[in-house]
């Protein structure tokens, strides 16, 4: 089946690549030139493993090629995907300017039956919506169909869920349309759920919902825990063994960031909103999260106070998770942020993140650092803020004679306390009591007693 992808980002690229490796000629198409000059060029503009040597493979083959022509794109193809991005707006709905668009930009190319099947993230009615833009703006008097197909792969192993997902979506109400999509996923022997296009929009959003907030609750479990002296990576592992629960999305740290669960759940809840529901549940998520990473650094605060101006300390991890440079709305950046605006200097390193952090942070009071290491150099303390493998096999004893002091906040609970206490460190994870809260806690009493003192005298 001739594809044509339009939006060579995230999703748009790697399945474009693996649409061609499925045996479909595929043509990839992106308004952004420099991006698709540099895929022509065989140099990838995301990072995600596995991605560079598919898209190789497939142009070096000719069934997969790339242009910024969404006419030339659309003329050649009989399925035409839509994936470009659909960012939170100011009001917190999803911003659907590009949806709008290339659906228009379509219409006024199309020369024979299509599908026009829509992969972005989009809000229910939205494929409705499409139908009637492109009815609206059709050149000549073609047939076509609508379907909504959303993606669920992850950042940082988006080949192998394109390859082997739980499912795919299909939404449509044309049973041709299901059927050619059905052609394209039945060869994975992966269930396929079949419905209306409403279900399906909104099947994307309760997923991702479900999940931030499959987060949030071990987050705000992770407080609990740790004022009751319970260990919420022992928590987490024991509820995880229930199959009803399962492992996934349990592990506590700085709050859920990246380009799709804080967008999503913001705009389910402007679709709940509008429907004059208040969806409680999901509005509890976003105000949660969001304390989650001021209950991280209020321990920062807490420990150093709120001059940080004398201080430098390491940070390795930049981007939202590990296994990618994808930086939007990453815990991480807003954490770095925070800690430059009270003062601190800061020397930075993650293994893919470097150039998108650095287009976004500057250059002022900030190092970018060649490897993990070298951020430790003249650091009063090291901050741990994405999970990369890599970081939870630091030589800890390197770390301790490299730090100028030996105090470690470790975001993500990638260290194992008892060793690292055991070398001597003060050491901060989240929902753990560990020797560092128990510090702040002494430190604070200490200040309040103070406090009261010097009433006293007044
Ligand atoms: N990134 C993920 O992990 C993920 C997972 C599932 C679903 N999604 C959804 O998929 C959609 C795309 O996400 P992404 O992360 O790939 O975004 P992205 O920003 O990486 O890529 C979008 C691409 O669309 C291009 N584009 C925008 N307007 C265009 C136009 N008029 N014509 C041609 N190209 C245009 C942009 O230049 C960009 O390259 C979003 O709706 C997102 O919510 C993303």
């Amino acid at each position: 089946m001739k594809i044509c992808v339009v939006g060579t980002g995230y999703v748009g690229l790697v399945g474009a690549a693996i649409f061609s490796d499925w045996g479909n000629p595929v043509i990839g198409v992106d308004k952004d030139e420099n991006k698709i000059g540099r895929i022509k060029a065989g140099e990838m503009p995301i990072y995600e493993p596995g991605l560079s040597e598919i898209v190789l493979k497939n142009i070096k083959e000719g069934s997969l090629s790339f242009t910024t022509s969404l006419a030339e794109g659309v003329k050649e193809s009989e399925v035409v995907f839509i994936c470009v991005g659909t960012p939170q707006s100011e009001s917190g709905a999803a911003d659907l300017s590009a949806v709008w668009s290339v659906a228009k930009e379509i219409a006024q190319n199309m020369n024979g039956y299509k599908v026009i099947v829509i992969k972005s993230t989009v809000p229910v009615g939205t494929n409705e919506r499409v139908k009637k833009i492109i009815q609206e703006n059709l050149s000549g008097n073609c047939d076509f169909d609508v379907a909504s197909n959303p993606e669920f792969l992850r950042e940082g192993c988006s080949v192998e869920d394109m390859r082997n997902p739980d499912r795919n979506v299909i939404g449509s109400d044309s049973p041709k349309a299901l059927s050619i999509l059905r052609s394209l996923y039945e060869h994975l022997g992966k269930p396929i759920v079949e419905c209306d296009l409403r279900s399906a929009e909104m099947i994307k959003y309760a997923s991702n919902a479900f999940l931030a907030t499959k987060i949030t609750f071990v987050n705000e479990m992770a407080q609990v825990c740790e004022r009751a002296g319970a260990d919420i990576s022992v928590v987490s592992k024991g509820m995880g063994l229930d199959r009803r629960i399962g492992h996934y999305f349990l592990n506590a740290g700085i709050g859920y960031g990246g380009s799709c669960f804080p967008k999503d759940v913001a705009a389910l809840y402007k679709t709940s909103s509008d429907q004059d529901y208040d969806f409680n549940l999901v509005r509890g998520v976003m105000n949660v999260n969001k304390s989650q990473k001021e209950y991280f650094l209020q321990k920062v605060f807490r420990y150093y106070g709120k001059n940080l101006s004398n201080k430098r300390f390491a940070v390795l991890g930049l981007a939202f998770k590990n296994d990618t440079d994808d930086i939007r709305e990453s815990v991480a950046i807003e954490i770095v942020k925070y800690l430059r605006g009270a003062g601190a200097l800061l020397s930075v390193y993650d293994p893919q993140a470097m150039y998108n952090s650095k287009q976004i942070l500057g250059d002022n009071g900030i190092k970018y650092c060649l490897d993990k290491y070298e951020t430790l150099e003249g650091s009063d303390a090291l901050f741990i803020l994405t999970e990369w493998k890599e970081f939870a096999s630091l030589d800890l004893e390197k770390v301790k004679l490299t730090l100028r002091e030996p105090v470690i906040f470790d975001g993500r609970n990638l260290l194992d306390w008892r060793k690292v206490e055991s070398l001597g460190f003060t050491y901060f994870a989240v929902g753990k009591r560990t020797n560092g809260v128990e510090k702040i806690e002494r430190k604070d009493v200490y200040s309040t007693a103070i406090l009261k003192n010097e009433n006293n005298h007044h």
